[in-house]
């Protein structure tokens, strides 16, 4: 049965008496099919489990959707208890930022102001600073990530490398619709026609992956995603293709094409692994 903890101090008499690794997932919680793979893998590769919990105000700009957050803690406890997780951290702000919204943040870097740190000020340094806290907090040998957010996922395996911190960071695939969707927590605040117009970011990733197996160039790559991302109804932010360290500059081998689009009011993200020949 997965202990609710909501104290720094519950947390830190609870992590005292786990033996053996601990993996670590961190969430916003909302949980879906996506979040119950990352605890699945945690929950194969380590000994315990914790989940957090935590809806991060540092992560969100002025107009953003941080009051209207899906806040779903029962499912959430749920969803958790299904796959056996031994402890799920889900702490007030005020545990969390006890002297309101910390002075000292993390700095990203320059990867940090670009892709989503370009539409979303500061977003990359509100992340760090949370995932280094909870870091701190929970001590873990093993932390898991969704590719889904793959600049993120970046963004978090570098510091850990350039900070010395001793957690190895796990990737873990993106889970997806039947129809190719993403799964996202953001996913249900899209209307009928909305949800069908978010299919265009998924259908332009294929095209550019089915491209790339074909054989063609980053530039056609890139063309063949642009074509299919063809829906009146979404806004396109960016569509780039990368290294897999979202290292700018000519790509050929591995890399990843990443796609942001507007939905109505809402803001999606995907990308996936493409192989230039
Ligand atoms: P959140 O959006 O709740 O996502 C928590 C974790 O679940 C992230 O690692 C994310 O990449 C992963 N995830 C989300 N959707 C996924 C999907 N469809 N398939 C696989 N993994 C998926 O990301 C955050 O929260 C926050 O920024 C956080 C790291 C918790 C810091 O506040």
């Amino acid at each position: 049965m997965a202990e609710v903890l909501h104290t720094r101090k519950e947390l830190a008499a609870a992590r005292e008496a786990m033996t053996g690794t601990v993996g670590v997932v961190m969430t916003m919680g909302a949980l879906h099919a996506g979040h119950e793979m990352l605890l699945r893998a945690a929950r194969e590769r380590a000994d315990h489990v914790i989940v957090t919990i935590f809806v991060n105000p540092l992560q969100f700009g002025p107009n953003e959707d941080f009051d209207r957050y899906p806040r779903t803690l029962d499912t959430d406890l749920e969803i958790c208890r299904r796959v056996g997780v031994d402890a799920v951290f889900a702490p007030p702000v005020a545990e969390m930022y006890p002297e309101g919204q910390p002075t000292v943040r993390l700095n990203p870097g320059p990867l940090g102001e670009d892709l989503e740190g370009l539409s979303r000020p500061g977003f990359f340094h509100g992340v760090l600073t949370v995932v280094m806290k909870l870091l701190q907090l929970t001590q873990p040998d093993l932390a898991f990530f969704g590719e889904k957010d793959y600049q993120q996922l970046t963004l978090v395996r570098r510091m850990v490398r350039d900070l010395d911190v001793p957690t190895e960071i796990v990737g873990v695939p993106t889970v997806r619709e039947p129809d190719g969707l993403a799964l996202s927590s953001r996913n249900r605040y899209l209307s009928a026609a909305e949800r069908e117009a978010a299919l265009s970011l998924s259908v332009a990733l294929r095209a550019g992956a089915a491209a790339a197996e074909r054989g063609e160039d980053a530039g056609a790559v890139l063309a063949a995603a642009h074509r299919a991302f063809d829906n009146p109804a979404a806004r396109l932010d960016y569509l780039v293709l990368t290294d897999t360290e979202l290292e700018p500059g000519p790509v050929d081998g591995p890399a990843r094409l990443l796609i942001a689009a507007w939905v109505g009011a809402t803001r999606l993200i995907d990308n996936t692994a493409i192989h230039l020949a």
